[in-house]
């Protein structure tokens, strides 16, 4: 019997709710199995995002962490935990080979009517022009492909968001790369670029409120650099409405979601966050100042009443342990 839903009966998120509320999510229920038919949903949404010349070089390797349980050990020391948590592991990658045939699908497109005459397209002038490759540096290719994989990982990000899921990418030391590289048998004209994790939230969906971006008029412009695009209050206030721009981080309770997770999880004291959250300082001229320390009866405080899983997670967070914890399985320092 077939457990794929039919559309009716899959709520709706609209694409302002779904980017809205989409967090990096670092915590997961590490046993809560992720449907097959939402990583096939993520996977088609990647797939209708808009490439280069209908390049479509995104590549991506789905791992099931209990199938492959020590698929962790692959990642860099700063993802550890969020990666042995997570159920599933897409690993995202783009295939310079692609560009080879980009000329076809050009083609292609004037073929099936996406392209046409009135813009210049004709068939002849683009096999002058196409493959790409040969005429442009490798390191425009690499931008191109790599704006293209962004495009589909975050479609696969904000179709995780309106299906429920949680996701976080994640970075790789050049340890981390060579070992995907050998794991997966991936060929020369593939680029590993980013591990996504994804499973259900273990941390409330909003991740402790929206995280911090500097202001608005010192990223978007109008006209010229240095002249900000106006920010109008009422359209703030009509995307919040819309719920784009959701309450900011830290939201009350915040330190002790993140501690008690942190006993949930059999990490011991030495682990839980031991500074005061506060507003963000990115929009402050003067710069960060340092965190604020915790007393010790406010750390034990904000983490008690957590409840133990039998989850166990390797402590790696460390350095050091991440290098006697890789010693012991003969796996080289440098990876
Ligand atoms: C390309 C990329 C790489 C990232 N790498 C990491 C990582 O290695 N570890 C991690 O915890 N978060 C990682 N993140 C998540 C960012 O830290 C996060 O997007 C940012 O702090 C904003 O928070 P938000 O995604 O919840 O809005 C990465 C995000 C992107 C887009």
């Amino acid at each position: 019997m077939s457990n794929v839903p039919s559309a009716s009966e899959v709520p709706k998120m609209d694409a302002f709710t779904a980017m809205g509320t989409r967090r990096s999510i670092r915590w997961y229920e590490p046993n809560k199995p992720v449907e097959r038919w939402k990583i096939q949903t993520m996977l088609e949404a990647a797939r209708q995002a808009p490439t280069a010349g209908n390049y479509n070089g995104q590549r991506a390797i789905v791992v099931h962490r209990d199938e492959d349980p020590e698929i962790w050990e692959f990642i860099s020391d700063w993802s550890q935990i969020t990666t042995q948590m997570a159920p599933v592991l897409v690993f995202w990658m783009y295939d310079m080979a692609n560009y080879d045939t980009m000329g076809q699908s050009i083609h292609d497109l004037l073929r099936t009517g996406g392209l046409d005459k009135a813009h210049g397209w004709e068939y002849d002038r683009v096999s002058r022009l196409f493959p790409l490759p040969a005429m442009l540096p490798d390191a425009i290719m690499h931008r191109l492909a790599a704006i293209d994989l962004g495009n589909a990982i975050q479609n696969a990000l904000i179709t995780a968001s309106a299906l429920g899921l949680g996701t976080c990418l994640n970075g790789a030391s050049g340890g981390a790369r060579r070992n995907v590289k050998e794991k997966f048998n991936l060929p020369d004209t593939y680029t590993f670029c980013w591990l996504m994790t994804l499973g259900y939230p273990a941390e409330s969906v909003d991740g402790g409120g929206r995280r911090p971006r500097p202001p608005f008029e010192t990223m978007y412009f109008e006209k010229k650099v240095g002249n900000p695009f106006k920010r109008d209050p009422e359209v703030v206030k009509l995307v919040e409405g819309l719920n784009l721009l959701q309450p900011i981080a830290p939201l009350p309770g915040r330190l002790e979601e993140i501690n008690k997770l942190t006993k949930r999880f059999g990490l011991g004291d030495e682990y839980l966050t031991d500074w005061k959250l506060e507003p963000s300082q990115l929009g402050d001229v003067a710069g960060d100042k340092p965190l604020k320390p915790l007393s010790k009866e406010e750390i034990i405080a904000s983490a008690e009443g957590a409840e133990k899983s039998d989850f166990e997670l390797h402590p790696t967070v460390k350095r050091e342990e991440l290098e006697s914890y890789r010693e012991k399985r003969g796996i080289s320092a440098n990876d």
